[in-house]
């Protein structure tokens, strides 16, 4: 059997690929892309609510994000790793993204207004990622199925405590049930779009769901998250800002509205209200940290040169 059969059986029976295994070009160069991209969300995801670490309203609060904000750090280096057992290597990565050659999700553009988005970003953008991630888990590259598995644990955590805290404050003045309901009026819509483009426009779904990198297509996996947080919004008592959204038993999922398109392509190519803020933050963190990976090079050379001595 040749090495490409030997790659469509692997497939086939739903086994896994692994970094020593032959695979084509093309599953290779998609599954850097999506990996990378999926890296550089998670760095880039940390700062809007990094913005809420000083200014949480109590010590718990805080700890709390600070725990989250390190865990998507970890999520990051994690897929930078994944990323590096396909031959990229991390330093080229993170020029593509300060240079803006390569993607991070644009749910990632928006500013955090009031601490209320802190608990909606848990509760929908979180949940996002859990609807996209799990089925990552079964992805046909071993080390990032891997990668997702300790992932979507602590997703689960950064669900949760999202919820909690948005729970609280709906128990709270009607100025936080207010500021609730203005956070998920404004992260609805772009929690939507996390999922990407509808199928009809998706360029790599179809490739990608061959491969079984994906398991399910973009449209599918949004219908669940609008299926899962419909129940949710009522449990907290906020409003989705979707007039067109309700049950439609005869498909057995909701309908809803239709999504802006033409928006999302604008925060994609970087015309977002944050993406400027967000890569000036990245390049000068990146730029910030030069002393750190000078020294660790030479420390490194030194240990070699004593090696060889
Ligand atoms: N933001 C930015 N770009 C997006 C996007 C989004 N929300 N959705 C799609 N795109 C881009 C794609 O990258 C692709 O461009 P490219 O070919 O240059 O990479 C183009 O739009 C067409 O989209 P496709 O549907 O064809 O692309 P994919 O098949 O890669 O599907 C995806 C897009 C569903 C995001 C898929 O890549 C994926 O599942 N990635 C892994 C999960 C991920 O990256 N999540 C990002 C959020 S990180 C996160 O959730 C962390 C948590 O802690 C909050």
């Amino acid at each position: 059997m040749n090495l490409e059969d030997h790659f469509d059986e692997t497939i086939a029976r739903d086994q896994r690929i692994e970094p020593r295994d032959w695979m084509p070009d093309g599953y290779r160069r998609t599954m850097v892309r999506q990996v990378a991209q999926h890296a550089h969300s998670e760095i880039i995801g940390m700062q809007p609510e990094g913005d809420w670490i000083t200014r949480a309203p109590s010590l718990r609060r805080k700890a709390i994000l600070l725990a989250k904000v390190q865990d998507e750090a970890g999520h990051g280096l994690y897929l930078y790793s994944a990323a590096e057992t396909l031959g990229a290597d991390r330093d080229d990565l993170t020029e593509r993204l300060i240079e803006g050659r390569q993607k991070y999700s644009s749910i990632f553009n928006y500013p955090t207004l009031t601490f209320a988005d802190v608990g909606v970003i848990g509760w929908l953008v979180d949940g996002a990622a859990i609807c996209n991630q799990v089925p990552l888990c079964r992805s046909s590259y071993g080390p990032y199925a891997r990668a997702m598995i300790r992932i979507c644990k602590e997703e689960s955590f950064h669900q949760r405590q999202g919820y909690e805290l948005l729970m609280t404050m709906m128990s709270g003045t009607q100025a936080q049930r207010n500021m609730v309901q203005d956070a998920t009026n404004r992260w609805w819509w772009p929690s939507l779009m996390m999922f990407g483009p509808p199928d009809a426009q998706s360029t790599n779904t179809a490739q990608s769901m061959a491969w079984k990198i994906k398991r399910h297509t973009n449209d599918e996996l949004r219908q669940r998250f609008v299926d899962m947080s419909v129940p949710q919004a009522e449990k907290l008592g906020v409003t989705l800002p979707d007039p067109d959204l309700k049950w439609n038993a005869e498909r057995g999922h909701h309908d809803f509205g239709q999504i802006d398109w033409e928006h999302f392509k604008e925060v994609v190519s970087g015309n977002g209200p944050c993406n400027e803020i967000r890569l000036t933050r990245r390049r000068q963190a990146h730029e910030d940290g030069q002393w750190v990976r000078d020294a660790a090079a030479a420390y490194a050379a030194k240990q070699q040169r004593e090696a060889v001595a």
